[in-house]
């Protein structure tokens, strides 16, 4: 056997398990726009309750014009990092746009939010600092800490009194950060930033927030935690996504203090090393924060579908996770009972997913609910009537 049969034969095994143990991740396919409306590649027309288009923007025309618009004129790719031959005016007008609308200092600019995160730590501590990260952070923080020489502490999803005792253990380091997701993916809860603000006046730390689930979403005007908190321009790191709410395409930032913003520019590797995002990309982006900073319109739209949603889920006798956000855990506690259901609504015509164990703990099964703005009252009826339906021939409600 050479090398490759027997590696191969190794991963058929793990492959197999991975069936096995129900874990193997399968894609369906799409074959229209993204948006409330979408169709499979079986034909079936399905509305769309998973995908991450908070604010309906995914397909739309002003969005896709703005995109044309930059590739006629800029062309269709960089072919170069940022600080080689890769940076347009379009790409510093964007990140002005972003800074404007968080009320920071400065943005840099990535090709994912994966990057940011991955490329934020390691250009800016050392193995004398702390960072303090709550212990439900999405995927990239967590990498982007293991490549930083930092001393590491995790304190438990939201919890202050174990965030204070992890921000005691740490005053021996010379910087310390607390890390957080603005809104935490699979449960939708924020996090609590006027404590964690508190906390870090206390102990001397600085703060960064990934609002990726939560710009465009959170607060009145949709501009994420600092803005529900009141602590616009107080917080020294956020980082976010394009590929959620702001038209979903692709694209990641860093914005806050200048400084650090400044370093992440001579040393974020993610940054000196990855292309620059495309003409298109940037020109629509900046039409979308041009349409944030004209009308409220999308983010109220958002705010009410999900109250209503909401609040017929829980007269319906729903157990519904606590949300500040527009992700609704309906719990089911029951795995097989989770992937039942959302095989049940998809034949109903709802695409949702159900979440189990090891994506959330074991026993805390459920299926998540993503609302759009691009949902209309008719859409959200829909969903709300086929899960009473699925929900009384399985048993979960009365
Ligand atoms: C909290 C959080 N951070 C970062 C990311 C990564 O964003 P991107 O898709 O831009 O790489 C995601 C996406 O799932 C996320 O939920």
């Amino acid at each position: 056997m050479n090398t490759y049969s027997s590696f191969q034969k190794h991963l058929q095994n793990e492959l197999a398990d991975i069936k096995s143990a129900g874990l193997y991740k399968n894609e369906r396919i799409i074959t229209s726009p993204q948006g409330a409306e979408i169709r499979v590649s079986t034909g079936q027309e399905v509305l769309n309750f998973c995908a991450n288009n908070y604010l309906g923007l995914s397909d739309s025309k002003e969005l896709i014009e703005a995109a044309k618009q930059a590739m006629d004129s800029r062309g269709f790719g960089m072919s170069s990092v940022r600080f080689i031959c890769g940076t347009q005016d379009l790409h510093k007008q964007l990140e002005a746009a972003i800074a404007k609308f968080f009320g920071t200092e400065d943005t840099i600019l990535y090709a994912a939010c994966f990057d940011a995160n991955g490329g934020v730590f390691e250009p800016l501590l050392t193995d004398q600092d702390a960072i303090i990260s709550d212990s439900l952070n999405h995927a990239s923080i967590i990498d982007g800490v293991r490549l930083c020489k930092a001393v590491r502490y995790r304190y438990a999803n939201a919890d202050m009194a174990d965030l204070e005792k992890q921000l005691q253990a740490a005053q021996e380091q010379r910087f310390r950060i607390i890390v957080t997701d603005g809104v935490f993916s699979m449960d939708g809860n924020v996090a609590p930033l006027d404590k964690i603000y508190e906390l870090a006046q206390k102990y001397d730390a600085m703060i960064m927030v990934d609002e990726s689930h939560s710009a465009g979403v959170v607060g009145k005007t949709g501009r994420g935690t600092t803005e529900l908190f009141n602590l616009k321009g107080q917080v020294e790191i956020i980082t976010g996504t394009l590929g959620k709410s702001f038209g979903g395409a692709i694209g990641g930032f860093t914005t806050g203090k200048k400084e650090i913003i400044d370093m992440l520019r001579q040393r974020s590797r993610p940054y000196l090393f990855s292309n620059s995002i495309p003409p298109s990309i940037a020109g629509a982006g900046i039409k979308m924060f041009e349409m944030m900073e004209r009308s409220n319109e999308l983010q109220d739209k958002l705010h009410s579908n999900t109250d209503y949603f909401v609040e017929k889920m829980k007269a319906a006798g729903f157990d519904i996770k606590p949300t500040q956000s527009s992700i609704c855990a309906v719990m089911l506690y029951d795995a097989k009972l989770s992937q039942d259901m959302a095989s049940k609504l998809l034949d109903e015509g709802i695409y949702v997913t159900g979440f189990y164990y090891p994506v959330v703990p074991k026993e805390l099964a459920r299926i998540r609910v993503q609302i759009s703005a691009g949902h209309e009252k008719a859409h959200l009826d829909k969903c709300i009537a086929a899960f009473i339906k699925i929900g009384k021939e399985l048993g979960v409600i009365k």
